[in-house]
């Protein structure tokens, strides 16, 4: 499957006033320097294309959830410092996002310059696709084209995902156009077997894509806390570990989905569960015990899959051709529970020729840290959280559906 839709290739940019939306919601720490700046390089290509056409840039993100208030904990300006330092220019920031304070700035503006917007959030029209709010932001920057690059923002319909698009012609940017491809690419793949690793905090967050998955997959594997509920599900008594309750019903329909498709005989090598666990009395400890599913003392909770489930989760991925992985298998945040992951991953990166995929926030952060300190390579690091699980789920995000369609 292409991208349908137009991008900043099928439209004339130069010399042009463009709004650009990023997606520079970044984690920010206690002393206020940004933590991890992936989504800022990520931006770039659009930029230096637009810049590269002596366009006048004006960006407008959002950072964090302000609640449609203004609060200097959640300023863009630490983001317009870094973005200058990446790009090597000043990037001029102005602490509103309509109005006239705007207008004068974006009229002093020159070919090749950027301007960065405040925090769009700060205004509660934003999450609220207010159609009156969208226009002023169109009027104050009086943009000729309108230019979707916050990937990781395009599953809300918000002001500047979806309303915004009724005032000024819009079209993707480079990382929404590299994202949707790697993402439906690798679902929709021809390059089998797809093999698919399912993990994090909970079935709930994650039912359409584990039945998405189910239909397209070849197998699914399945690790993190989403196991403990599988197992339970399937009679196996965890000790003390926190269940996700009343879902059985959910895992009725999809034991009922994955059977239908390759039948009763063949569902434990299908949707493939861990044959042991790593346990611990509690989520910070240091060391983790190893325990075949029946040795799991009453007192121990469940915080990764075993030894042994990582080894054989490593067969199963072996000759793959596209594997897409969301959610850690296990409590990767503590070291002690990263191993079932850590295992997976240095697996994954070393098949010459399959392609590997990554979605989820937590999943993508913990793989950055993996690769950064282990010298790995995924295919595809998704920027996007809720935004790439909608798209494997195959839901349709209303930042892309808003988007000028490719001409026939
Ligand atoms: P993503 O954001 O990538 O979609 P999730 O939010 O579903 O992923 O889940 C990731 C989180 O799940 C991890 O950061 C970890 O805290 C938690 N997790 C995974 N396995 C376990 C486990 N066995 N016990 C407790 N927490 C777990
Ligand atoms: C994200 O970090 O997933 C996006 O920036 C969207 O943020 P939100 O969940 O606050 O809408
Ligand atoms: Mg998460």
């Amino acid at each position: 499957m292409g991208f349908d839709k137009q991008t900043i290739r099928d439209i004339s940019v130069d010399n042009k006033t463009i709004l650009v939306r990023t997606d520079y919601n970044v984690p920010i720490n206690s002393s206020g320097a940004i933590s991890d700046d992936l989504r800022i390089r990520a931006s770039l290509p659009t930029l230096k294309y637009l810049l590269k056409h002596n366009c006048k840039i004006i960006i407008i993100s959002h950072l964090g959830r302000p609640d449609g208030k203004p609060n200097p904990k959640y300023t863009l300006l630490p983001v317009a410092k870094r973005l200058g330092e990446l790009l090597g220019i000043k990037i001029d920031f102005i602490s509103d996002c309509i109005g006239d304070k705007i207008t004068n700035a974006v009229k002093k503006l020159k070919p090749g310059q950027i301007l960065m917007l405040e925090n769009v959030r700060f205004y509660p029209g934003e999450t609220a696709n207010d159609i009156n709010f969208a226009r002023a932001i169109a009027d104050s920057t009086g943009a000729r084209y309108f230019v979707q690059d916050g990937f990781g923002v395009v599953h809300r319909a918000h002001a500047t995902t979806s309303a915004i698009t009724h005032f000024i012609p819009s079209v993707a940017g480079f990382l929404l156009e590299k994202e949707v491809i790697a993402l439906s690419e690798a679902i929709d793949s021809e390059k089998h077997p797809l093999v698919a690793v399912l993990g994090g905090a909970k079935v709930s967050d994650k039912i359409s894509v584990i039945e998405k998955l189910v239909k397209s997959a070849d197998k699914i594997l399945i690790g993190g806390a989403m196991a403990n509920t599988f197992l339970n599900y399937r009679g196996i008594n965890l000790g003390s570990t926190k269940i996700e309750p009343n879902e059985e019903k959910t895992l009725d329909k999809i034991y009922k989905l994955a059977i239908d498709r390759v039948g009763i005989d063949n569902i434990d090598e299908f949707i493939i569960l861990p044959i042991d666990v790593a346990v611990a009395t509690n989520p910070g400890a240091f060391r983790r015990r190893s325990v075949p599913l029946q040795s799991i003392n009453m007192d121990e909770m469940v915080f990764d899959i075993g030894d042994a489930t990582a080894y054989k989760f490593c067969k199963e991925i072996d000759g793959a051709k596209t594997i897409i992985w969301n959610g850690t298998m296990g409590l990767a945040e503590n070291p002690t529970f990263s191993y079932g992951s850590s295992v997976l991953a240095k697996f994954i990166t070393n098949i010459p020729d399959a392609v590997s995929i990554i979605g989820g926030g937590d999943t993508a952060d913990f793989i950055l840290k993996w690769c950064k300190y282990n010298n790995g390579k995924f295919h595809h690091i998704s920027t996007g959280g809720g935004a790439s699980l909608d798209l494997i789920a195959g839901r349709k995000l209303p930042g892309i559906e808003a988007l000028l369609a490719l001409k026939k």
